[in-house]
Formats: structure tokens, sequence, C-alpha cells
């Protein structure tokens, strides 16, 4: 690959994890430019890059990824050469409700973003196409085991599906163009910046408000947790040093049952909000299980490990310890989101993803 100024699109820089990512490569790499497109749908919040809004290697594009020519006017305007695209829709119970609005951010947007890297660029040779998508297209583990990169694809939900649709294009486009790609599936994220509709800051932010915190079911699902900021790292990690054409499991190897995880949520929200030990506790309130709803994801992330040096920097517990911590530092953040577009809704419902 030639060495030449990187200027990078990383899509959906505004929502959860791409904020994170955005903000790594923006402080870490003052000589890249870091130009992030996103929409700002109701998970898109530009207060998450608050700190670095002023940088000189930052720029913000609000396009939407269905609009064509608004991306190829981005990739001229910012001569883009590397693309790193985390922009869907993310929450499986939406997926359930509206499944088109995920066929068309995430397959017909991921497709309309190919198509504009291979018309733009003129030698493949000096480009990367980076996909992030999640562990979820692998299925349910129902009997033990773990997914691995070469786990076959058995998407469950209309989001799974959806992601599982945009890494087959991603892969076909590598295959058939040459396209250089590289896809990553990771597991369940968590930390700040989250929107208030999945499991850990929903359940934050109503035992703050003591309001009932709904489980799903008994309970019983399994997931992998990660703190998002590893996940950035990660990223990093696998946009620099990845072998292109590869796929790299990225988890936790932290694997919590729901139930599990809303009680430490209890624990740990008594003791700092000064509570009675046992008091959040009586807010679980059991509810009708998700349809369809994958029993355990776990993800083997030992290759990732081995061949390129990655691995969680945090505890579990430490993480949610931060997690909480931030919440409770950031009402306005949260005032914020959970007006307007955040409806009553997810006050009584919560999402593992
Ligand atoms: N959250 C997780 O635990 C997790 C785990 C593994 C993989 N992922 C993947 O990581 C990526 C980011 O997930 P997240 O949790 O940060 O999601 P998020 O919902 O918090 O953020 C998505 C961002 O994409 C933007 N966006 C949505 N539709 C768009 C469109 N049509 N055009 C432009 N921008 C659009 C939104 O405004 C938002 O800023 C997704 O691809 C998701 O599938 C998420």
């Amino acid at each position: 690959m030639k060495t030449m100024k990187k200027s990078i699109l990383i899509t959906g820089g505004a929502g959860f994890i791409g904020s994170h990512v955005v903000k790594l490569f923006v402080e870490k790499y003052p000589e890249y430019s870091i130009v992030n497109l996103d929409c700002l749908t109701y998970a898109g919040n530009l207060e998450n890059l608050k700190e670095i809004e002023g940088a000189s290697n930052y720029h913000f594009e609000k396009v939407n990824i269905l609009e064509e020519t608004g991306l190829v006017e981005v990739f001229e305007k910012h001569a883009i050469t590397d693309v790193i695209h985390l922009a869907a829709e993310s929450h499986v119970d939406r997926s359930i409700t509206d499944p088109l609005a995920f066929v068309k951010t995430n397959i017909i947007g991921t497709v309309n973003l190919l198509n504009t890297a291979k018309t733009f660029w003129k030698n493949y040779e000096d480009h990367l196409f980076f996909h992030i998508s999640t562990d979820e297209v692998y299925g349910s583990l129902d009997d033990g085991g773990f997914f691995l990169e070469t786990t076959a694809y058995d998407p469950q939900s209309p989001y799974s599906a959806s992601k599982a649709s945009s890494d087959h294009f991603v892969r076909a486009y590598a295959n058939t163009y040459k396209l250089r790609t590289l896809i990553t599936n990771c597991s369940n994220n968590y930390g700040p910046n989250q929107f208030p509709e999945k499991l850990i800051p929903l359940c934050i932010h109503n035992i703050k408000n003591n309001k009932p915190l709904p489980v799903y079911g008994k309970g019983e699902n399994v997931r992998d947790w990660l703190y998002v900021v590893d996940h950035a790292r990660a990223i990093d990690v696998v946009f620099h040093q990845g072998v292109a054409g590869e796929t790299y499991n990225i988890g936790g190897f932290n694997e919590w049952k729901n139930i599990d995880i809303v009680r430490l949520l209890c624990k740990k929200m008594d003791e700092k909000l000064g509570r009675e030990p046992g008091t959040s506790e009586k807010l679980i309130t059991f509810v009708k299980d998700r349809a369809g709803h994958d029993l355990r994801y776990a993800i083997d992330a030992s290759k990732i490990q081995k061949e390129l040096g990655w691995e969680p920097s945090l505890q579990f517990e430490e993480g949610i310890s931060k997690t909480i911590d931030w919440y409770l530092n950031n009402e306005e953040w949260l005032k914020n989101v959970t007006s307007g577009a955040y409806q009553q809704y997810y006050t009584e419902h919560y999402h593992s993803r």
C-alpha cells in the first residue's frame, strides 16, 4: 500500500460505538483526516463528540447513506481513502416492528457505500473498506460452544438478517471487484453514550428513577459483554494490522445471564445512591419474552488476540462501575436524548441489544 495521507470516512460516528471510534482516531492520529458521516437518527447525537468537535483533523457531514449523491459529494470533497462503516439501525426490537427500515439502512445503505467506494477509488490496493458487524449473525448457541470466524451464518432476527446480508455484500465486493475489505463481528457493547433503550443504560436510568426494570422471560438469555472503548481499540488494531479479506471476532470473554446483570446493576446502584441493600431489586419485573429471542451468544475472540495482540483492558465490574458513574454524572445528556425521540415505551421494555 502507498503511504498517502489518510482521509478516513467513519459512518455512524455520532452513535454509541461510532463516537468512541471517532474520538480515538481523532485524538490518536492527528495526521489523519477523520470524516464523521451520520444522518443523526434518534440514536445519533453530536453531544457524544463535544470533546473533539473543534479538532482541526475532524469533520462532520450530515448525510444519509441511502443518498448516493450525498455519498459521492463527501468522497470527492474529502478525498476519502478508507471507510470504517458503523452506520446502522442497531436495535433488535425496532427490527421486529419495522424490518424494512433495517433492510434500507443496513443492506441498501451498505451497498450504496460499497458502490461509492468502488467507483471513486482508482487503485484498490491503496484503500480499505472496513465493515463493523455483530456476533448475532451466527444465530443462537443453545447447547454450548462458541462462535468462531468460520461458524456458518444463521441469523434469527430481522436485525441480524440485515447485518448478515450486509456482511455477505462486503465479501461479495471483495471477491467480485477485489475491493480490500475487513469485517469484524463483535459481541454486546456497554459504556458511555449508549441510547437508553438497551439493557444496561435502560436499567441505570430506571433504577435511578425508581421505575420498573422489565426483564424478558426469566432473564436466562446469555450475552458476552465488552466495554465500548475496548471495541474501539480493537477497531483501531484491526484497521492498522488486520489482513485484508479476513474476518475477526471481537468479544469480552465475559458471559452473563441478563438477570444476573440486572441484579449486579441493582447492587451497585444501591451502593452508589446510598440506598438500603435490596431496594432496587424490588423493581425487577418479568415480562413476556421477545419474539424469537436468541438464548445464548458467546464469541471466541482468540484469533484477534493471537494474531493481532488485542485483548480487553477492563474487567466487567470495573467497566460497569465506570458506566454507572458516567450516566449518573451526565444527567443533561440523558435528559436530552430521552426527550423528543425517546418514547415511554423504553421505560416499559428493555432489550439486550
Ligand atoms: N451495540 C452493540 O452492542 C453492537 C455490537 C456489535 C456490533 N454493533 C454494530 O456496530 C455499529 C454501531 O452500533 P451502535 O450500537 O453504535 O449503534 P447506534 O444505533 O448507537 O448508532 C448508529 C448510528 O448510525 C447512524 N445512522 C443510522 N442510520 C443511518 C443512515 N441511514 N445514514 C447515516 N447514518 C445513519 C445513527 O444516526 C447513529 O449515529 C452497527 O453497525 C451495529 O450493527 C453493535
